[in-house]
């Protein structure tokens, strides 16, 4: 964690901005005519992620978050997902939209998803900004998916290393000059 680093811009923020709209276009599309979206952020990579995507869906949303955490602020996934923080609001009935900054192993989203199923939502759908198949241990895909990126350690929009740079407004990779 305390090795030197340096971040390359990967997604700019213009590129991320463009792709959420039309990523929210096609929500609006799927969600026409809902009583109430309840989205639900997955703290804390999605805040950023979410807090612009709510902001292109004219829609009657409500926003909501749970917490689970694999990874700590180690660069491996912990396998192993717990859930620190649940939801505020029932979702039994409602449609429901989960908000994730990055799909990597799989296993943070889908046991998410499968705890949120047994609430019985109406409709249950997932959106991910970055997705890394090469990296998949479970199989899982979200419905949508704002980018697919190489098998890189990404930061930024939300996304942490070691809880850091998740206020950068691009998404950039690591890199570690002593390693090459
Ligand atoms: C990161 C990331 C995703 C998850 C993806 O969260 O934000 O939630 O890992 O990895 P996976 O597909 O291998 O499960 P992290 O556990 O680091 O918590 P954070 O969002 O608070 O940073
Ligand atoms: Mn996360
Ligand atoms: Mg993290």
């Amino acid at each position: 964690v305390n090795r030197d680093y340096v971040i390359d811009e990967m997604i700019s923020a213009k590129s991320i901005a463009a792709r959420i709209e039309a990523l929210a276009h096609e929500i609006k599309r799927e969600f026409r005519g809902t009583e109430q979206l309840v989205v639900v952020g997955l703290l804390r990579g999605s805040f950023v992620f979410i807090a612009d995507l709510v902001r292109e869906l004219d829609l009657p949303v409500e926003v909501d978050f749970l917490e689970a955490s694999s990874y700590g602020d180690s660069m491996e996934s912990s396998r192993e997902v717990r859930i620190l923080k649940d939801l505020r609001g029932e979702i039994g009935g409602r449609d429901v939209l989960v908000v994730e900054d990055i799909v990597d192993t799989g296993h943070t989203l889908s046991k998410v998803t499968q705890y949120l199923a047994t609430r019985t939502p109406a409709r249950l759908r997932t959106i991910a900004l970055l997705d890394k198949p090469a990296r998949r241990e479970v199989d899982f895909k979200a419905d949508w998916t704002g980018f697919e990126i190489p098998d890189e350690f990404v930061v930024g929009y939300g996304i942490d290393y070691a809880q850091r740079n998740r206020n950068l407004p691009f998404i950039g990779k690591v890199r570690f000059p002593d390693a090459e």
